[in-house]
């Protein structure tokens, strides 16, 4: 057994130096379908790029950037000499490929991209993911293969927050670039929130100059165990931005879904225009024990998390001003879908209300949730009526959905199988299955503050990778409701555009993979085992940060017996592992690892083994730790 296993790791070090010799090419989302020849194309500056059709321009120029970065300086051409070696762009072919497909074809003195629009782009992301470096013969050689591939689903989201914390431009523009490299195509733009507004909206001013600022922002966890920082935090997209982002998406094949949440989560709004509260004249409530910064009376953007009592009012003066803030929205956004938040909205303020108990009766309303149902409905109504349809998050279920809403499921998967048995679109993005990336990727100590506390709400790449979004409860009818997948980054506690790549990154790979891939082909060992140390090495040599995973095949429990073998394998192409088992933290003054650790505990006695990766660039693990027991001994250490 142990023979095997060692001939297996031996296998796995030869077969890492070198993409070509994975099953997968290296490629990650993993494509559906790849059939190898033996040989190779050599791709050398001899190469021209063949691209007939105009419509693929676009295409042959990344290409030709890319080829520049391995050094090759390639012409574009549209027809070719007698014997030329070339890559082909081609949408000849691509009609009967399935939407958003591609195939590409590798023999020694050709490789042809066959696609249409997406599609087509989709086939050079994985040509250039394909590509290894140099070898030794100054070639890049590219394995002669067929690759037929296409997505498991059509909607493949990622989310970010920018009310709780602002992002600027060029971080976006990176992280469409992210999406896009991994065939993401719906970017979630969480754009309203208690803590800011962040959409320049003509009509509305206040909006932005009230709502975009707030005068602090909580230290530590929630309620803010160090108090406030005291500093003024604003930020807004002009119109003119969020054009270009949508823009910049779009060139990407990435659709852009901007989210304008009601009626909850509307604090900063309130803050502007107090008249859209419930209670326009009761101050913003703040908590006796919560640090605050500036003044505490009248309507205030929220400094602090959480959800919060001051919704909109469902009266005619909410809704004109809610339609008039989606005119602009849909002027700014040609996605079919808006999203409408819906999600944590309490109802105590609406229960207290003569105007909205008078307003339930009016409409015949059984409850406050119907009468949230009435507001999501007419807004509902007055989107479909400008050709354009809602998402919502699951609370739009309560109180009965509207006819045509889309719903994203996110307190698990309850609401999108409810969804599902209604008949209505699903986007599944369950926090308790890995695809809420604000929570941390490992228990350790060393991990940075995040949203949840003492462990809970942990999210390692492998939970996000063995989640399957289609809910084997449901029908084969109910189950194509199942639209697909997305992952959110909720920003309380990510305040730079290093941290949400951290957040991110490798995450990002598995959610990529569970969004595109079949699941006869998904295979978690090939994943972390293979792909993931090569794109984590590439992802080094950028100005990127990750988090960056322990040792592979360090025991993440409790171990006993006398005498362990301990084999550890780098978690990146490239990057060192240091070891301690004298209790001390370990860093580059410690051990290096660089063969199977023998480790002997003598009876009743315990050893700890701590770990910490270190990549090329500098970037370090987090501690792992392992206590190895002889005996009774308890385990002291997580
Ligand atoms: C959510 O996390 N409140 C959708």
């Amino acid at each position: 057994m142990k023979k095997l296993f060692l001939t297996a790791v031996a296998a796995f070090i030869l077969s890492s130096s070198n993409a070509q010799t994975d099953v997968n090419l290296g490629i990650i989302p993993a494509p559906v379908a790849i059939q190898k020849g033996s040989g190779t194309f050599a791709f050398d500056k001899t190469v021209v790029i063949l691209s007939a059709n105009p419509k693929n321009a676009k295409i042959a120029e990344t290409l030709k950037s890319f080829a520049a970065t391995k050094g090759l300086n390639l012409r574009v051409v549209q027809t070719l000499a007698a014997g030329q070696k070339a890559i082909e762009i081609t949408s000849v072919g691509a009609d009967q490929l399935p939407s958003e497909g591609y195939q590409i074809k590798v023999s020694a003195n050709k490789i042809k991209l066959i696609g249409k629009d997406a599609g087509l782009f989709y086939a050079l992301q994985s040509l250039m993911q394909l590509t290894p470096d140099k070898s030794t013969d100054g070639k890049i050689h590219i394995p002669n293969v067929e690759i037929n591939d296409y997505p498991r689903f059509s909607y493949r989201g990622l989310h970010l927050d920018v009310g709780r914390h602002f992002f600027p431009m060029s971080f976006l523009k990176k992280y469409i670039d992210v999406m896009a490299a991994y065939k993401l195509n719906n970017f979630h733009w969480h754009l309203t929130e208690d803590q800011g507004w962040r959409l320049e909206i003509k009509k509305y001013p206040k909006l932005t100059e009230v709502g975009a600022s707030r005068n602090g922002t909580i230290i530590g966890n929630y309620p803010g165990s160090g108090g406030t920082d005291n500093e003024v935090y604003k930020g807004y997209y002009t119109q003119a931005e969020a054009k270009e982002i949508v823009a910049y998406a779009a060139a990407r094949y990435i659709n852009v879904i901007p989210e304008i949440e009601l009626p909850g989560h509307a604090s900063a709004a309130i803050a502007a225009y107090p008249e859209l509260s419930v209670f326009p004249d009761r101050d913003t409530y703040i908590g006796k024990d919560w640090p605050w910064s500036g003044s505490r009376t009248g309507k205030q953007v929220q400094q602090t998390w959480g959800v919060f009592d001051d919704i909109f009012v469902p009266s005619e003066n909410t809704f004109k001003f809610l339609e008039n803030v989606l005119d602009e929205v849909i002027a700014i956004f040609p996605s079919k879908y808006i999203h409408i938040g819906g999600d944590e909205a309490p109802k105590k303020y609406w229960k207290e209300s003569e105007f909205c108990q008078q307003l339930i009766k009016e409409k015949g309303l059984k409850d406050e949730h119907e009468l949230q149902s009435y507001f999501i409905q007419r807004i509902e109504k007055y989107l479909n009526g400008k050709g354009r349809s809602i998402i919502g998050w699951d609370e739009i279920l309560e109180g009965g959905l509207a006819p045509n809403a889309t719903v994203m499921s996110w307190r698990g998967e309850k609401g999108g199988i409810e969804a599902a048995q209604q008949n209505h679109d699903v986007l599944m993005t369950p926090s308790t299955n890995g695809l809420y990336f604000d929570h941390k990727q490992s228990v350790a100590e060393d991990e940075p503050l995040t949203i949840g506390r003492k462990g809970k709400g942990f999210a390692h790449y492998s939970k996000v990778y063995n989640y399957d979004p289609v809910p084997a409860v449901l029908t084969e009818d109910q189950k194509k409701y199942i639209k697909g997948v997305q992952a959110n980054l909720w920003t309380e506690y990510i305040e730079t555009p290093a941290k949400a790549e951290y957040m991110l990154f490798p995450r990002v790979y598995a959610l990529a993979e569970i969004a595109w891939t079949p699941l006869n082909r998904k295979d978690i060992k090939n994943f972390s085992e293979e792909r993931l140390s090569l794109h984590l090495a590439k992802l080094d040599k950028t100005n990127t940060n990750y988090w960056v995973p322990p040792a592979v095949g360090q025991p993440d429990k409790a171990v006993n017996g006398e005498n362990h073998v301990v084999e550890l394998k780098s978690p990146i192409t490239g990057a060192k592992i240091y070891y301690t088992l004298d209790g001390y933290r370990p860093s580059e003054n410690a051990a290096e690892y660089n063969a199977p650790l023998k480790i002997n505990v003598p009876q009743g006695q315990q050893k700890v083994l701590k770990t910490i990766v270190i990549t090329p660039s500098g970037k370090r693990s987090i501690v792992a730790e392992t206590v190895f027991n002889n005996g009774a001994v308890e385990a002291k250490v997580k």
